[in-house]
């Protein structure tokens, strides 16, 4: 029997099963279906889990892997309407990308993979975001901000941004 759902929505059901006939089963439609919820949500909470896992017809185990596998879904709580990626790889490394991480969570107050107490920032340390010439770069949710000097980020992360989908 599948239990009542109290997280997905009927609009991200519709649009988790828009997507099927893309994909060759229902398994392969776990990582669309995560991305879709964590869009609405900012997060994945377990009983969103166990529900996908029923829209799918999957065990809950087998979409909490699919989540656990990759380090970008957050599940506990929500990350901040803004998710800033601060490249470390080593083209935006040479150009201060580290020293920028520093700066950011030192003048927001939160360590790296932290979010502000108002909710409206996270910062998370992120591997090359494939723009090496435009180092030391940041994925702001859609936005790239370019050849970033810590003060110029600072300024850019204050900006209202559309929420990354
Ligand atoms: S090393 Fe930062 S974008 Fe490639």
């Amino acid at each position: 029997m599948i239990a009542q759902r109290t997280i997905l929505t009927d609009e991200m059901v519709a649009k988790i099963e828009a997507l099927a006939p893309r994909y060759p089963n229902r398994r392969a439609l776990t990582l669309p279906a995560l991305h879709i919820v964590n869009a609405e949500l900012r997060h994945v909470p377990l009983q969103a889990v166990a529900e996908i896992a029923a829209v799918l017809g999957l065990a809950p185990a087998e979409v909490q892997d699919t989540l656990t596998f990759y380090e970008f879904f957050h599940q506990e709580k929500p990350h901040g309407t803004v998710r800033a990626f601060v490249c470390r790889s080593v083209s935006c490394a040479l150009r201060g990308g580290d020293h920028l991480l520093e700066h950011l969570c030192h003048t927001n107050g939160i360590p790296p993979y932290g979010t502000t107490v108002d909710g409206s920032l996270t910062i998370e340390p992120a591997e090359c975001l494939g723009a090496c010439d435009f180092a030391p770069c940041i994925l702001a949710n859609d936005d790239l901000l370019k050849n970033m000097t810590p003060e110029a980020a600072e300024a850019e992360l204050k900006k209202p941004r559309a929420r990354a989908t």
